[in-house]
């Protein structure tokens, strides 16, 4: 491949950085994906998503069409391009803490490829981190690694990624603002001079700050979305004991409140994803080696993780003890349009009801294959979501598939062994479902 002034490289081609590389070649930047995972570079040089995400397909079809988007597991080819992104994954470790392994093998492999290039290469750190890694673990691999002094022949930023699963392209094309976490102005601008190439006048927000500033920006967006869940989940678990009472009109009057804001106030079986769990376990284990023992968060993990508790136990209350009885569980990804599975809600109900000896059929539009690696023989799956509603003792509304909004009393009815029905998502209108045994998160009703 010839050297390409201009273009970009990314590692880690998953969800952010696949994501990224199409939305970067969508505006006509060459950009070259770089990842490990062999079948994944196949999949990608055919055009071929191996991940769902809306818009995704389409875009990458044309941008690897137009040879604007290239994929490789050789990561010298970063050489030929001018800044190179890490996305890479920043899993957990078992006891919460970050593991920084993936980043440290990238800086490191980047780092010796960049050894033999003459012209200014610029790095950005743009998966999750916690603060001080860009400068005390990527710089000083960086340097050892291309021999070259960092802020001058080889620049570094930090700058997260705040793209939400299911709306990745959009959020990556309209992002509300761009943080720039840099030690000096020539990476700062580099990447900034990047950022106006791709939005041109509709650059959004540009907030400069130090890479530790950065790194925490994204902690703490996290932590609070995070926060404001488990907090309507509080609410929803008290408004459930009081009949009359209905958590979601209680979200809609609070959420009027500019202070307090409308967005991520929806109760429900408690936060999924590969993020939100990671990072609060990553912030508190970063605060207490500060020796500052965060409550606020431990109480908002503490709440997340019991709201399975409470699906599982408004099932117990339609159909006594679970011994046997037969539970479809509709919805399996961690929400609608994607087929993430990681950290799901689903997964921590269906536990519990295995545990408490039910058999499980689970159905989801996307996100079964995921699902099978990791449930295996313990559940069974349906083809759609009317044969696993046939014969169900209960039935656990668990994500908010659009195609489940579309099912009616009449088909639960005919569909069913008995028509318990529970809304974990709140999709449904409880009075159009008065015919079935209903229950719903947050829906406060009659104690038994
Ligand atoms: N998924 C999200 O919604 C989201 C949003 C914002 C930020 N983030 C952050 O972005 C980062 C990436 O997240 P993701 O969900 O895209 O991860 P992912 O697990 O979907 O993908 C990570 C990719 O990195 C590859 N990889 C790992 N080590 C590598 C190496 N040494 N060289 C090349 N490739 C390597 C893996 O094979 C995989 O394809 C994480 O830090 C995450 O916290 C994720």
């Amino acid at each position: 491949m010839k050297p390409r002034p201009g273009s970009v490289s990314v590692i880690g081609m998953g969800y952010v950085g696949l994501c990224t590389s199409a939305a970067f070649a969508s505006k006509g930047i060459r950009t070259v994906g770089i990842d490990i995972d062999e079948k994944r570079i196949d999949l990608i040089q055919q055009g071929r998503a191996p991940l769902y995400e809306p818009q995704l397909d389409s875009m990458l079809k044309k941008a690897v069409t137009k040879k604007l988007l290239t994929a490789t597991n050789d990561i010298s080819h970063a050489t030929d391009t001018s800044l190179t992104f890490l996305t890479v994954g920043t899993p957990s470790r078992k006891d919460g803490s970050i593991d920084l392994t993936n980043i440290e093998r990238a800086t490191e492999e980047l780092g010796t490829a960049l050894r033999e290039k003459q012209s200014y290469h610029l790095v950005i750190v743009k998966s999750t981190v916690i603060p001080g890694t860009t400068n005390k673990t990527v710089n000083p691999i960086l340097a050892k690694s291309s021999s070259k002094t960092i802020g001058t022949s080889v620049g570094l930023c930090a700058n997260p990624e705040f793209l939400k699963e299911g709306t990745a392209i959009s959020d990556t094309l309209h992002p509300d603002k761009i943080v720039i976490g840099a030690n000096d102005k020539k990476s700062a601008n580099t990447l900034k001079q990047l950022y106006r190439r791709f939005y041109g006048k509709n650059l959004p927000t540009v907030i400069l700050t130090s890479p530790e500033t950065a790194e925490l920006v994204k902690y703490a967006s996290n932590a609070f979305l995070a926060t404001k869940v488990s907090f309507i989940n509080t609410i929803a678990n008290i408004a459930q004991s009081i009949p009359g009472v209905d958590v979601n009109q209680v979200a809609e009057a609070i959420g009027r409140d500019p202070r307090i804001g409308s967005l991520f106030l929806k109760a429900g079986p408690g936060y999924g994803g590969s993020c939100f769990h990671k990072d609060l376990q990553a912030l508190i284990n970063f605060s207490e080696d500060l020796s500052y023992s965060p409550i606020l968060l431990r109480a908002t993990e503490g709440t997340n993780e019991q709201q399975a508790e409470k699906v599982v136990e408004l099932v117990e209350k339609l159909t006594g003890p679970l011994d046997q009885k037969r539970i479809a569980v509709l919805g399996l990804a961690f929400k609608k349009d994607t087929d993430d599975i990681r950290e799901a809600a689903s997964l921590r109900v269906i536990t519990l009801l295995l545990k408490k000896g039910a058999q499980v059929i689970a159905y989801d539009p996307l996100a079964i294959p995921n699902a099978r690696k990791q449930l295996g023989e313990t559940v069974e799956f349906a083809k759609d979501e009317h044969s696993a509603l046939k014969g169900a003792d209960c039935c656990i509304v668990m994500t908010e598939w659009s195609q489940f909004e579309k099912l009616q009393t009449k088909d639960y009815l005919a569909l069913m062994g008995t028509p318990n029905l529970v809304d974990a998502r709140r999709l449904y209108n409880p009075n159009e479902y008065g015919a079935l045994n209903f229950a719903a998160v947050g829906f406060g009703t009659q104690q038994q």
